[in-house]
């Protein structure tokens, strides 16, 4: 039986297993808070129940199983207890290396341990119904689920953050996104997703960036930047009403104040990066035509909006070579799309440009060698139609939902600049 069932069973007997949370002994009586995935509960073992030695010379995070008596308690924390009859040692545990205020750096050492933190477990349980949420998204919208190689020769978003790889005596790098294969795929599938690893190698240390994150990204025919935008809002609505109604519970045991999150519901608030120059402006942060924002200008612009809010149509110099233009000279059709309450970029989004003069003119500004590129160019060669698409970091999204301020706890192991272990 699962723990979180125990208010079902008062009076009676119950089989629990799980690990042991908090232990302490006193006068032939062992106390103990037994975990399992559901939750916590009071276990009362007595001199001379079968197994009473085994759990009186145990300690925390040994494995036990157990049979019991369940009894209403207003004093257990939780308010049942367990009168344990028969008591099993499964896999003990001397000495548990964690114990209470331990440093960060501490508690990433020994990760492997540390993942069964009730604090994480409810992180983790939120991110796996993203992952799930986001399937179900796309699926219920006619979207085909595919995926791109891992290892890859060309760099998608730029060289600066690529992971080189010895392939075979080649250099390959480890992708940063699954755009360029994706669209190739276009022709068949015409609306597609995938959710996989990207790889950057981010040499800031940040709240924001891992090495390696989770990337669910979405490529559709005969849809323009509008309609992707649509499809982004739609997408993150979808997900953030989803959870909020099934993990109501786990987000205010975190302390998220499910109130802000309430109100995201499409349309999302939409300004140009002009605007959002100038707003930065009026509120005496300085930047000029084709600066990159940063967590400064991110949170300045987050305390205008109570909802994700898009900034499109960015310096075409200051984004990616595919990226269509707009047709006034300077930006290209493409959004990014903040969280509110400060926490940064969630998405990065375009239309794709579909012209291959100007994409070779934009491939020459960017000094790109045209070589590895040549099975991208041939997709405009070869039956190019309109086509949009857009990468969300899952771990941010999972930051954001679950109002917590490091990205690294929304991942079992993290990989950033300093750690790549356990
Ligand atoms: O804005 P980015 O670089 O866009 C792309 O990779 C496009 N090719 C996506 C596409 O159009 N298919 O990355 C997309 C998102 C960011 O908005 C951010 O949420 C996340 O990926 N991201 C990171 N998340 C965690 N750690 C990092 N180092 C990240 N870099 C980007
Ligand atoms: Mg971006």
């Amino acid at each position: 039986m699962q723990i979180d069932e125990i208010s079902k069973h008062v009076g009676k007997t119950v089989d629990l297993r799980g690990w042991i949370h908090r232990i302490r002994s006193s006068k032939g009586i062992v106390f103990m808070a037994l975990r399992d995935y559901t939750g916590i509960v009071q276990c009362v073992v007595k001199d001379g129940i079968p197994g009473f030695k085994e759990a009186e010379g145990t300690g925390m995070e040994a494995s036990v199983s157990l049979e019991g008596k369940v009894r209403k308690d207003e004093r257990a924390p939780g308010g049942f207890e367990v009168e344990v009859k028969d008591f099993k040692l499964v896999g003990p545990s001397d000495n548990f290396p964690i114990r209470e205020f331990q440093s960060p750096e501490f508690l990433l050492d020994y990760r492997h341990l540390w993942v069964r933190s009730q604090k994480l477990t409810k992180i983790f349980k939120i991110r796996s119904d993203v992952f799930g949420l986001i399937h179900e998204f796309f699926r219920k919208r006619g979207f085909y689920e595919m995926q791109s190689p891992s290892l890859t020769q060309i760099a998608c978003e730029g060289g600066s953050t690529l992971f080189e790889v010895n392939y075979f005596g080649q250099k390959a790098y480890l992708t940063q996104s699954w755009q360029l294969h994706a669209e190739a795929m276009i022709p068949v599938l015409e609306k597609i997703y995938c959710i996989a690893p990207s790889f950057r190698a981010e040499k800031s240390r940040t709240r924001k960036h891992l090495a390696e994150y989770w990337h669910a990204e979405a490529e559709a025919a005969w849809t323009d930047h509008e309609g992707s935008m649509k499809l982004q809002e739609d997408m993150v609505s979808y997900v953030v009403q989803r959870v909020i109604k099934m993990r109501k519970k786990e987000l205010r045991e975190l302390g998220r104040d499910i109130k802000k999150l309430e109100h995201i519901k499409p349309p999302f608030p939409r300004i140009t990066y002009e605007k959002a120059i100038e707003m930065l402006k009026k509120d005496g942060i300085r930047r000029k035509w084709g600066d990159d924002f940063g967590a400064p200008e991110e949170r300045v612009l987050a305390k205008h909006f109570k909802k994700p809010f898009f900034v499109e149509k960015w310096p075409k110099y200051s984004k990616a070579f595919y990226m269509k233009e707009s047709g006034d000279g300077k930006t290209v059709l493409c959004d990014d799309l903040f969280m509110p309450e400060g926490y940064g970029e969630l998405i990065g989004g375009s239309e794709r440009e579909t012209d291959i003069k100007t994409l070779l003119r934009r491939m020459k500004e960017f000094k790109l060698k045209r070589k590895p590129y040549e099975f991208y160019l041939d997709l405009r060669r070869y039956g190019s139609v309109p086509h949009s698409g857009f990468g969300l970091g899952i771990e941010r999204f999972v930051m954001w939902i679950c109002g917590i301020d490091h990205i690294r706890d929304t991942i079992a192991f993290p990989r950033v600049m300093n750690r790549i272990h356990p």
